[in-house]
């Protein structure tokens, strides 16, 4: 369809979550003209889902036993040898600058009598992970960067969809095609793009994510020839709400339950994790997914698939956890006196879009920042607690070097940027899609079945035009599960959050290593 209507700005910021509103408030700052384009409200993103809190280690306040490097190192054990570590240290090292300028946005943190209140998640060493409003931290970021977005009119596009991006003939990023509320197409042509559009946890049936994470920034940068990888290591979280038959987005039950001491039980009351890893209830959380995967496949008879968190023993639950309590009550379940059903499911893309740790893509023009990124911080398996910190460093980052580039001469006119000439995209059926990634590519992958998945998917795929707000997102979710396939497949090991029952160890000398993945000319 030929675009009706045209927009202009220096940087156009796909996504309204913590990466994409830090990208854009700093931009504002620097003096560029700055447009958000978001597919839903503007708060309605995966950020103010998030439970935990932020992983940081700020100076100066009060004595604790913990240091940057520790947290670098923690990081980089849990990433399982795949973590760039100069850029763990350099983004860690950026959390206490990031974090202040986020209080200086207005978040209000939680506080007790001697400072900011820390709690520990899986695979931390110290008590770090500073929180807001007991376990609503993303809620409570969310809330004040829409503040001062609003306060400082910085414009937003509310449900408009990226669907692909302009490109000059030199093949640099000079814009995006957009599909308006009511999808009337657009361009907005922009020296620079920065996608901040976040995860695909939809490509499984049963997620933490909610219904916007259908990796569309991921496939937008595919088509346009960015290099992508670690696709293959999604990380599942180990303790979701339990409810039978639960599909979409499954209520997140957050590690620092067990940070505050409940444990996981079978069915038959014994500890699921006991021998397992020296850390315990608190090993880093593709060992507790893995842990909880295989106590429920080996139920003889009895309960196969949840098992029990028991945080009877934290006092005032409801107080330090209302968001698990309230979604708790909804199903009848009083964890201060009930063992909460359980289960993993589909939580966080360690693997996006390559960048470096100022979100510069392999693309002139591509910048992308938070989950949709891969800036080497999460290797095989992202430390609990790290994302929002990732999405307020390499937001701020990203803006910063936007503009930098900018002043450089570095970025394209926006005049020359085209439309793709492409005008269909193959389209898998979503629930044949999710069913297929969640029985053959959640956790516990063989060759076999990740080439069943292959072909149910190419079966039910068609090629289509995007010229809905659903066809964009079942293209994206369907070159995303292609690719991920194809990288899971390769992957002839187990590594972390990639767990293959017919190479069940890990290979150092084959496989330590990324696989970098992009689209060819013709789009394979
Ligand atoms: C949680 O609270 O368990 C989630 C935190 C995270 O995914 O980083």
């Amino acid at each position: 369809k030929t675009p009706v209507w045209e927009a202009r700005a220096d940087l156009v910021v796909v996504g309204s979550g913590v990466a994409g509103l830090t990208a854009a408030l700093r931009a504002h700052e620097l003096g560029l003209h700055v447009l958000v384009v978001t597919k839903a409200a503007v708060s309605d993103g995966n950020t103010r889902w998030a439970q935990g809190g932020v992983a940081v280690v700020l100076a100066g306040d009060h004595d604790r036993d913990d240091t940057v490097a520790q947290h670098a190192e923690d990081t980089v054990t849990a990433g399982a040898g795949l973590c760039e570590e100069d850029a763990v240290r350099s983004i860690v090292a950026g959390g206490p600058a990031a974090v202040t300028e986020l209080f200086a946005n207005g978040a209000v943190f939680d506080r007790g009598a001697g400072g900011l209140s820390r709690t520990r998640e899986g695979g931390h060493s110290a008590f770090r992970i500073i929180h807001a409003g007991g376990d609503a931290t993303g809620a409570e970021v969310e809330r004040a960067l829409v503040g001062q977005v609003t306060d400082r009119r910085v414009p937003v596009l509310e449900h408009h969809i990226a669907v692909d991006a302009l490109r000059t003939p030199a093949g640099e990023v000079a814009g995006v095609t957009v599909l308006d509320r009511r999808g009337v197409p657009g361009v907005v042509r922009a020296s620079a793009v920065v996608l901040a559009s976040g995860g695909f946890g939809q490509l499984y049936q049963a997620t933490s994510n909610p219904e916007p994470a259908t990796g569309d920034g991921l496939a937008l940068a595919l088509r346009a020839g960015a290099t992508v990888a670690d696709l293959e290591f999604v990380q599942f979280h180990p303790t979701v709400l339990y409810t039978p038959g639960a599909r979409g987005r499954c209520p997140l039950v957050s590690e620092a339950v067990r940070g505050e001491g409940a444990t996981l039980v079978d069915g038959a009351g014994a500890p699921v994790m006991a021998g397992v890893h020296p850390l315990g209830d608190l090993a880093p959380r593709d060992v507790v997914a893995a842990a909880i995967t295989r106590r429920m496949s080996q139920a003889p008879g009895g309960i196969d698939d949840h098992v029990l968190l028991d945080a009877t023993g934290i006092s005032a639950f409801a107080a330090r956890f209302p968001t698990v309590h309230a979604a708790c009550a909804k199903v009848g379940i009083d964890p201060a006196v009930d063992p909460i059903p359980v289960t993993p499911a589909a939580h966080f893309a360690c693997g996006g879009v390559v960048t470096t740790v100022d979100g510069r893509s392999t693309v002139t023009g591509l910048y992308a920042a938070g989950e949709v990124a891969r800036t080497g911080l999460h290797g095989a398996n992202r430390l609990a607690s790290n994302s929002l910190l990732e999405g307020l460093v390499v937001g701020q980052r990203a803006a910063e070097a936007v503009a930098a580039d900018l002043a450089a001469g570095m970025l394209p006119d926006p005049g020359r940027g085209r439309m793709p000439e492409r005008t269909s995209a193959p389209i898998a059926e979503r629930d044949a899609l999710q069913r297929v990634m969640s029985r053959y590519a959640a956790i516990g992958r063989d060759a076999d079945g990740l080439a069943a998945a292959g072909s149910v998917l190419d079966l039910s795929t068609e090629l289509g035009p995007l010229w809905t707000h659903a066809a964009v997102e079942d293209a994206a979710l369907t070159v995303v599960a292609q690719a991920l396939l194809v990288a899971a497949a390769c992957r002839t090991e187990s590594r972390a959050s990639h767990v293959r029952t017919d190479f069940p160890d890990r290979d150092e000398r084959r496989w330590r290593r990324s696989q970098l993945l992009r689209l060819s000319p013709s789009g394979q």
